[in-house]
């Protein structure tokens, strides 16, 4: 077989495989978006052979031959100068990554794997519903040990192998970051957000108490009008896209032309709903401005969890939540609401927006403490999987950690060590992306200033066309193609830093909190 054919084959047995994984991603956005309560039995069981195929679909022997192939034959030739075409070197490193993964889990331990999971996801419902983590636990140390296994499979955490058993989960996420390297970044950002946050917290009443207009009855159709209009004014295509409503908004890429979105609108609190749209429309713009090149293929979708979590926490936090950018929608927002915004201006709402408050909960928390409860996580989690900390200890070290870090105390675990969803899928290695995605948003957002000068007053003309071209070319368009950490030094020159984020944090809010 020739080179050429060779590539054909191989790609078109790639592009099976993602029509598969994408079809069980409808269903799944079905699933959050539309289904019927009693639909859910059947629809476990579609979901399940459907995702069935699809690793088989991957570890398919002729798939792994044709890697061989085609990497002992040293594939690629220059593309001449200037015209496009399919990069196979980078689609057949990421493939061969994606292959690996999945050929070295023997299928018996996939499948318990997956058994054990939806079960362990039952229980912490339950668990949480109840408070008690004892319930818990047990699934718990079932989860940890199959992530020790599974990391063991892909071979981490030998002895003598300068690799850690976390490191190969968190490579899932995030490669080729170790854990060492995340904890050379984190530690010191922990200690200077904490710091910061003592401070805030000790500032005077007159600062702390904010106007609270936004807190008032908000009609949620008419939040809806508001969110696609301010969405399509953002660059949503939706010729392209959808904004639906589910629980727990996500993003689900279903088609090279379709990308979705969601949110959840409650009428006294009309910012969560807001500003998860712009969240959401982050990752979505990812996913929309991919090189056509690399439709319905392994280098098709965003480069990491990191990377993603950038864009949608840039969009969201540094866009979202700036003076500018409610200078360019506040007037029409009053258009929306005009009672419930009377007599408040930009400043009122830029502020309300803004404030500082430590709470329990991740998802509450706002721009200063998050990445705060991302450390804690990822310190607990290097301790579980490193086998330093036994499940048993688990609720104590985390009551210990978010005093240290948050000064709080959980009254029970349901608002502590239960509260996120991840652990009892056994996605250890996660959590460190939603902070990771704080400091490469900042990194991108500082070098794109350097290179857009008057971001500010583009933001006020809501023109988000610079934006969006940086953000293509240098993120955006290249896909999978290139690694999380050289993309972010070939974007701004320089490696993962948490600089560019403390910067912006600290000048942000000493000025609100007159520090
Ligand atoms: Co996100």
């Amino acid at each position: 077989m020739d080179k050429q054919t060779a590539l054909e084959r191989l790609r078109a047995l790639d592009r099976e495989r993602m029509h598969l994984v994408r079809s069980a991603a409808l269903l799944q956005w079905d699933q959050e978006t539309g289904l019927p309560p009693e639909g859910v039995e059947d629809r476990a069981e579609q979901l399940a052979v459907l995702e069935g195929l699809a690793h088989e679909k991957l570890v398919n022997p002729e798939l792994g031959q044709l890697l061989e192939v085609l990497e002992a034959r040293g594939f690629v030739e220059d593309p001449p100068a200037g015209t496009a075409s399919f990069p196979g070197e980078d689609f057949l490193r990421v493939l061969r990554r994606d292959y690996e993964r999945a050929v070295k889990l023997p299928v018996d331990f996939v499948r318990e794997c997956a058994r054990t999971e939806g079960l362990s996801q039952a229980v912490w419902v339950k668990a949480r519903r109840q408070r008690d983590f004892s319930l818990f636990a047990p699934h718990l140390e079932k989860m940890v040990r199959h992530a020790q296994e599974k990391t063991r499979f892909w071979g981490w955490g030998a002895p003598g192998s300068g690799t850690t058993l976390y490191d190969g989960l968190l490579d899932l996420y995030e490669p080729d970051l170790s854990a060492g390297d995340m904890a050379a970044v984190f530690g010191p950002l922990g200690e200077r957000l904490s710091a910061l946050l003592q401070k805030i917290t000790a500032a005077p009443e007159k600062l702390q108490g904010l106007p609270g207009f936004l807190h008032g009855h908000y009609n949620p159709q008419k939040q809806d009008a508001f969110c696609r209009e301010l969405l399509q004014g953002l660059g949503f295509d939706f010729n392209r896209g959808r904004l639906d409503c589910s629980a727990h908004p996500f993003t689900s890429t279903l088609g090279f032309n379709d990308v979705r979105i969601t949110t959840r609108y409650a009428a006294e609190d009309p910012m969560a709903g807001l500003l998860s749209v712009v969240h959401e429309a982050g990752h979505a713009f990812y996913e929309m401005a991919l090189d056509p090149l690399l439709r319905s293929s392994c280098l098709g979708e965003g480069t990491s969890m990191g990377i993603h979590e950038s864009q949608s926490r840039l969009w969201e936090n540094v866009i979202g939540r700036s003076r500018s950018f409610w200078r360019g929608w506040f007037p029409r927002f009053r258009e929306f609401f005009p009672e419930e915004t009377r007599g408040r201006g930009v400043e009122d709402l830029y502020r309300e927006l803004n404030r500082v408050r430590p709470s329990l909960i991740r998802v509450e928390a706002d721009e200063v403490s998050y990445s705060l409860h991302i450390i804690l996580r990822f310190e607990l989690e290097q301790g579980l999987i490193g086998g330093a900390l036994t499940v048993n200890e688990l609720p104590a070290a985390w009551n210990a950690a978010m005093k240290k870090y948050l000064g709080l105390s959980p009254a029970d675990d349901a608002d502590g060590v239960l509260q996120d969803i991840h652990w009892s899928m056994g996605a250890f290695g996660y959590f460190p992306s939603y902070a990771l995605g704080n400091l490469y948003g900042l990194q991108l957002w500082e070098k794109l200033g350097e290179d857009l000068p008057g971001m500010a007053e583009s933001l006020e003309r809501r023109d988000y066309g610079g934006i969006h071209r940086w953000l293509g070319e240098k993120i955006y368009r290249r896909g999978r193609r290139v690694e999380p950490a050289r993309l972010i030094e070939e974007a701004t020159g320089k490696p993962l830093s948490s600089s560019a984020f403390l910067g912006y944090i600290e000048k942000k809010y000493s000025e609100l909190y007159e520090l």
